[in-house]
């Protein structure tokens, strides 16, 4: 469905090139949920504001169904299907969660929106009011930016760390929703950027990006018995010893 050919992304500094994106490779398919991982700075959020069109490609291509949309901006892509929830989800200053919700997906129903917030953790009662502005926390703000991106119905939905700042209980549940939403779904696809051991092996396949570049590609199955022991080192690295989950 959605496929990087040959995909780079560079930043210029003082007169500087340093490539951030390099030479990425590789192609979603509809009922597919995909995990891409890897260390911090590898580049996975920048790979995914590049295939949004949030930034612009330095050179290769990118295909929706076969269809060259390399060229198109931001605005273009969001209508042809591709959406984003953002690591850091920008806040909207004047706009309610019922605003936004209804802005992502018009055609839904007073009904469905509060289903769907409640689908996410959020009691209708409490936040359909609420200001995007106002002091909402930064797991209320994931939710509501998972929120928006489940109600679009997109062709291929990017969740950028979805289980950052959002509770263990909570993040199982939004979870189980994304996987039963996309996996095995005919018309849709899902990536989900995460370091979360227990939410990759739910993945149908792996991506692992190390410094701009596909470090490993492939069926759960294959990569996920590659990564598991690195991933639960660096969990106790960072944790002094200690394994959270
Ligand atoms: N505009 C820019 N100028 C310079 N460096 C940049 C720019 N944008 C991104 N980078 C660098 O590109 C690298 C990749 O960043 P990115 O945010 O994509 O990493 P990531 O894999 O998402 O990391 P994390 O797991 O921490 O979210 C980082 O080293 C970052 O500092
Ligand atoms: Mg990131």
């Amino acid at each position: 469905m959605l496929r990087l050919e040959n995909l780079s992304f560079s930043v210029h500094n003082n007169g500087e090139s340093k490539l951030i994106i390099s030479d990425i490779n590789l192609e979603f398919k509809r009922g597919k949920l995909y995990g891409i991982t890897g260390p911090n700075g590898g580049g996975k959020t920048t790979l995914a504001k590049v295939i949004m069109g949030i930034l612009p490609h330095s050179s290769g291509h990118i295909y929706l169904d076969d269809k060259d949309i390399s060229l198109t901006n931001i605005t273009e892509r969001a209508n042809l299907g591709l959406a984003y929830a953002f690591q850091h989800p920008p806040r909207f200053k004047g706009l309610t969660i019922e605003d936004l919700v209804k802005i992502a997906q018009p055609k839904l129903s007073n009904l469905s929106v509060r289903k769907k917030m409640r689908d996410v953790g959020l009691c209708p009662e409490d936040y359909l009011e609420r200001d995007m502005g106002s002091a909402l926390s930064g797991g209320e703000m994931k939710r509501i930016e998972i929120l928006q991106v489940l109600a679009r119905n997109a062709k291929l939905a990017i969740f950028d760390e979805p289980e950052a700042g959002v509770d263990l209980w909570t993040i199982q549940r939004l979870v189980d929703i994304i996987v039963s939403k996309y996996h095995n779904n005919p018309e849709a696809a899902a990536v989900l950027i995460t370091h979360n051991r227990n939410i990759l092996p739910m993945c149908d396949e792996i991506l692992v990006i190390e410094e701009g570049r596909i470090k490993h590609q492939g069926q759960r199955d294959l990569v996920w018995p590659l990564i598991r022991d690195d991933i639960i080192c660096q969990v106790q690295d960072t944790c002094g010893g200690e394994e959270i989950i």
